[in-house]
């Protein structure tokens, strides 16, 4: 199994390619399956769960075709084409390793009338149940039957008819679900409550390039009048913020100086505006974000909550760098109830934290120190690299297929703005 090995203590300097956004092309991709004709995503992110999604699109009948993969480039271009849906089953060997494979069940409802996926279970961050996306499809007019850990959803004849519902808390793959069965129903579905995150707009944007119609994007409330059918298109990913987040970090915790080459800064405003409260200098031109660190980090108290709020994917990320901080920083989780899995393994290098409940008091440390450690899910994972970072002597991550998942070539973008850190491979 891979490991990376960070010799810390290098501070960053240069640019960082921003790559297309990982929870982005998770949602994007099973458009293909709303359309017979041509889906062509451009910027879609090498990762591991890009890989797997389009294997399980593959299974469903649709077909996956890579061109321009140079391996020098970031990024890839796929053209997906779901001519006929040849399986309406999400089976759970794959969900259970890939959450969001749930993503196929609005759309293989819209377009075969019917779908059986697999319940994903809990995971390392909590509970996470989707009771919101069946109550969502109901409210628009499905039929949800839940056996043997599968739900099926079936559509009456002639589609779903729409409907309305309004979300007791906001969800963003609930939201996205919903969405991809609303653009194919023959009346029209409002939703209330819905998740803004900027993936969201990504994703209205997709399918109103694909021909439907979606009113109140970027708001909290959307209405879509269904259509007979929806057009291919050619469409480019939005940035990751969540990865340029996580260099902007890598940049305050080595006292660093970098550029985060192709970030939207509006849809990094909370994480932005909090580095600059911890007295990092972030200067914005056009869609370059230059971040730069001077000083001792300033403490900070965070809480995070649904878009335009600070993000629940960033929280690790921001734990690490305020280990370092001049004072006790308070962070609240209040998405997911057991996100706090980096603190063992941060304590380990020297981090003074302690968490009751939702909420870390992190206590700012002289220094870290590196040490092997590993982490249960991807952001965590991400934490640990940026300790790493900054500690003293080596630090070894474990467990990099969670890295693999959602961060593009990693060292390789680390190493190049100063970073010593490398992939090991004990095969
Ligand atoms: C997505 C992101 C994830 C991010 C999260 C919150 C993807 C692939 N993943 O996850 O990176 O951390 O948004 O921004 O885009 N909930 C319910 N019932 C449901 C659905 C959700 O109670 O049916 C709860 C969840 O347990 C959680 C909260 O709602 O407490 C928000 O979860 P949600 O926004 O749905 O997260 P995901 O879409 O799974």
């Amino acid at each position: 199994m891979d490991r990376i090995l960070i010799r810390g203590g290098n501070r960053l300097a240069g640019r960082l390619p921003i790559s297309g956004a990982k929870n982005s092309a998770l949602t994007l991709l099973p458009c293909a399956l709303l359309t017979d004709e041509p889906l062509t995503l451009r910027n879609l992110p090498r990762l591991a769960d890009v890989d797997s999604f389009g294997h399980l699109l593959n299974q469903l009948g649709v077909s996956t075709m890579i061109e321009g993969a140079r391996p020098e480039d970031f990024g890839r271009v796929m053209t997906l084409r779901a001519g006929r849906v040849t399986s309406t089953e999400a089976p759970y060997d794959i969900v259970r390793k890939m959450r969001a494979s749930i993503l196929v069940l609005g759309p293989l409802l819209a377009r075969a009338g019917q779908a059986t996926v697999s319940l994903p279970g809990g995971c390392a961050i909590g509970n996470r149940p989707i009771d919101l996306h069946l109550k969502a499809l109901e409210a628009f007019g499905a039929i949800i039957e839940i056996t043997a850990g599968y739900v099926r959803a079936s559509a009456p004849d002639g589609g779903l008819p729409g409907g309305s519902f309004t979300f007791p808390v906001v969800s963003v793959g609930a939201t996205e679900n919903a969405v991809m069965a609303a653009v194919l129903a023959s009346g029209t579905c409002v939703l209330e409550n819905a998740a803004r995150e900027p993936e969201i707009v990504d994703l209205c944007k997709l399918l109103t390039a694909m021909g439907a119609d979606i009113q109140g994007i970027g708001s909290d409330k959307l209405v879509i009048t269904g259509k007979p059918r929806l057009h291919g298109a050619t469409y480019r990913v939005m940035p990751d913020r969540i990865e340029a987040g996580s260099y902007a970090c890598a940049a305050a915790i080595t006292g660093g100086d970098v550029e985060l080459v192709g970030a939207h800064v509006d849809d990094m405003q909370a994480v932005l505006s909090a580095l600059r409260e911890a007295g990092v200098e972030v200067g914005v031109e056009r869609d370059i974000i230059r971040v730069t660190a001077h000083q001792k980090l300033r403490p900070l108290t965070i809480s995070t909550a649904p878009f335009p709020a600070f993000p629940t994917d960033m929280q690790a990320q921001f734990m690490a760098m305020l280990t370092l901080a001049d004072g006790a920083s308070v962070l609240t989780e209040t998405i997911f109830e057991n996100r706090y899995m980096h603190v063992p393994e941060l304590a380990r290098m020297g981090a003074d934290i302690s968490v009751n409940g939702r909420t870390a008091v992190v206590r700012g440390v002289a220094g870290l120190t590196g040490a092997p450690v590993m982490a249960t899910d991807l952001r965590a994972s991400m934490s640990l690299i940026l300790a790493g970072l900054a500690a003293t002597g080596e630090t070894q991550v474990n467990r990099v297929y969670h890295l693999d998942r959602g961060y593009e070539r990693l060292e390789e973008k680390l190493s190049a703005a100063g970073a010593d850190i490398e992939r090991v491979s004990d095969g």
